[in-house]
């Protein structure tokens, strides 16, 4: 099939790049210049492993391309994807200025029949707007369809390649078979429903996935109180399939540019129509609270946090990204240093975003995680990159000024910990 993708972001530029891999020829479109020129010479904007590998082979294979020309993507396409970003607004609803614009812009620049699917997490009852939006720039037939993206960060490409499953919202029923062919590449999971119950689909989903990992942070702030070991816990629950064992690792709470924002949005579309979301809104009260057991755990153990030396290992959102958006490392940073302890930050890939976020007198920026410990007081690990894990724990007691390591993503066990000398505290694990 010839498709455009509208817009370059992670959904976007993914979505584009797996398409091509398949057999696809797809040309991604972005307003800004210096984005496409980058894309032009394999050079993602994104950080995601693999991703500029399949960019210059499928260039190379003249599936995939990159423009600034909207009107020539479209034109040469019979599947257009819009993929621009929903940014917040204020109050949590989701801002839909830029799908606005770029419907506008698919309109005025349609030449003939075209299917629009939009990939971009949108409220319900949009596509209903974007599809009256083009209607009003064009004299062409088209049908809008809604395929909500379920891609994670760090893992993108795989999840787009091999996905548990693929929703096509579409209100005319003779789009399933030619849309289903389509993405059969990726997987037989082919579920199709309306447009509005795909739209509610991808909000759920996540809604769903964000109450998990509150539910088990609460579980491990109970599990400290009465002696039990939260990993445990998971593991058991988890045997039962209709409980399922994955997004339950307690730990400092989620971040990332999509649960936060999109639970947020659904509380709002649900306010909406006089309804109070009660449940998602404790998910996220739980959320915020959860990042601020680290500095009760240093402060257990280190009395005033003034004149103190932090470690920090891992800025990131989660691993095998550069996104720092909504980390959770933010609010432990900025708190640390009003308390006015000095910080040695560390993060494999994260360390320029987070200093373009927050740079301070009190930060030192280390290059490497054992930097990070050097006359340290104590480690906050926040992120779980895979280096920390095999990390040589014994020597910390040599170069820390105290051997204090808190762990937020109770990424060691307690076999590791045995015989380093030091003192571990971790979320919802007997110390
Ligand atoms: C999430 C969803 O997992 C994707 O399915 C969805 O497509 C995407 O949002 C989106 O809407 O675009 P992502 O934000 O990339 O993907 O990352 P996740 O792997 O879901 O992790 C989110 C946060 O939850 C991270 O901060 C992670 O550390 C935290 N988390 C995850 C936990 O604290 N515990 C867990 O058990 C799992």
């Amino acid at each position: 099939m010839d498709i455009a993708v509208i817009g370059t972001g992670y959904v976007g530029l993914v979505s584009g790049v797996c398409f091509a891999e398949v057999g696809n020829n797809v040309i991604c479109v972005d307003q800004d210049k210096q984005k496409i020129d980058k894309l032009q010479n394999f050079i993602s904007p994104i950080y995601e492993p693999g991703i500029e590998e399949l960019m210059e082979k499928n260039i190379h294979a003249g599936r995939l391309a990159f423009t600034t020309d909207l009107a020539h993507a479209i034109s040469q396409s019979e599947l257009i994807i819009i993929a621009v970003g929903t940014p917040s607004l204020p109050n949590g609803e989701a801002n839909l200025s830029y799908i606005e614009q770029a419907s506008m812009e698919i309109g005025k620049a349609m030449n003939g029949y075209k299917i629009i699917a939009t990939k971009s997490t949108v409220p319900v009852g949009t596509n209903e707007h974007i599809q009256m939006i083009i209607a009003m720039n064009t004299q062409h037939a088209f049908d809008v369809v809604s395929i909500p993206e379920f891609l994670r960060e760090g893992s993108a490409i795989d999840d787009t390649l091999h996905p548990d499953r693929i929703v096509l919202g579409l209100d005319n029923p003779s789009l399933a078979e030619p849309l289903t062919d389509l993405h059969r590449a990726f997987t037989d999971q082919i579920f199709v429903t309306s447009i509005r119950s795909a739209e509610m689909i991808k909000y759920a989903s996540n809604a769903f996935l964000a109450t998990k990992i509150s539910f088990i942070n609460e579980i491990s702030n109970i599990c400290e109180k009465v002696g039990a070991d939260v990993t445990e816990v998971a593991k058991g629950m988890g045997k039962d399939k209709r409980i399922g064992s994955s997004f339950l690792n307690a730990g400092i709470g989620y971040g990332g540019s999509c649960f936060p924002k999109d639970t947020d949005a659904l509380i709002q579309i649900a306010g909406n129509v006089d309804y109070e979301f009660q449940l998602l809104k404790s998910v996220v009260e739980v959320n915020k609270s959860q990042r601020y057991k680290v500095i009760s755990k240093l402060e257990a153990s280190l009395g005033l946090l003034s004149g103190k030396v932090v470690g920090i290992w891992g800025l990131s959102f989660k691993p095998n990204t550069d996104d720092i958006r909504y980390a959770p490392s933010i609010e432990i940073v900025e708190t640390l240093i009003r308390a006015g302890a000095t910080l040695k930050l560390y993060d494999p890939i994260a360390m320029d975003k987070f200093r373009e976020r927050i740079d301070h007198p009190s930060i030192q920026w280390c290059e490497n995680a054992m930097e990070a410990a050097v006359g340290a007081d104590a480690i906050c690990l926040l992120t779980d990159w895979e280096e920390f894990k095999t990390i040589s724990l014994s020597k910390l007691i040599f170069i820390m000024d105290q051997p204090i390591l808190i762990d937020g993503r109770n990424v060691y066990s307690q076999e590791q910990i045995q015989g380093t000398g030091l003192k571990y505290y971790s979320v919802g694990r007997p110390d």
